[in-house]
């Protein structure tokens, strides 16, 4: 059967990297792991006041959640952590109170930027909330990626200096997810 993989990219942008490398990945993955990138463009900016009456937005990115057996998360840094957008989603999906869709689905964190440390303190915010919401996550390998040309050939594959790295961490997420669902 197949295992649903939840991607939650932190970049709107549309020539996003955080994307191109979600897609990529998506590539890498056994042919029984698909993985759906989810919308979080649109959800409000969360106010505990709508815990009541959640946005459509949001319970649209409650059910896809819930659906999904893992959950990878790519993400680029923003001022030494991750962007507001991929915050907003995590707090979204973990309310109301006791009905986080978080908790329990394995979980990896990658990242791609322009900066020389490749989303190291993004990525180590993104573990310190994934820890509190209870979701086990990928500890190694690490994988920091720096933007160069030739990272993305140009079908957006992934180039041939990276390709066998991410397609080691590809396998050492599987064997990850696989050991939790
Ligand atoms: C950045 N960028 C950035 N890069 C980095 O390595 N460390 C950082 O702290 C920051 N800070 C930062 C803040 C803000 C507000 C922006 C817009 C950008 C640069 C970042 O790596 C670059 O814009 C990437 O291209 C963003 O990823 P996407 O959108 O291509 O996926």
């Amino acid at each position: 059967s197949q295992t649903k993989v939840a991607v939650v990219v932190g970049s709107l942008r549309k020539e996003s990297f955080n994307h191109k490398l979600a897609l990529a990945l998506a590539k890498l993955a056994p042919a029984d792991f698909s993985l759906e990138v989810l919308q979080i463009g649109d959800l409000p900016l969360y106010n505990q006041d709508d815990d009541a009456n959640q946005a459509d937005a949001v319970k649209r990115l409650k059910a896809q959640v819930a659906a999904s057996q893992a959950l990878l998360f790519v993400t680029p840094e923003y001022n030494r952590s991750m962007p507001g957008v991929l915050k907003n989603a995590l707090d979204h999906a973990s309310r109301p109170y006791g009905q986080s869709v978080w908790g329990g689905k394995p979980a990896g964190v990658i990242g791609v930027s322009v900066g020389a440390i490749g989303t190291a303190m993004a990525q180590q915010h993104l573990r310190n909330v994934l820890a509190y919401l209870n979701v086990p996550t990928l500890g190694q390998p690490e994988a920091f990626i720096q933007a160069k040309d030739g990272l993305f050939n140009a079908d957006g594959s992934i180039g041939d200096a990276s390709k066998a790295f991410l397609q080691g961490w590809m396998d050492q997420y599987v064997a990850w997810v696989k050991k939790h669902v």
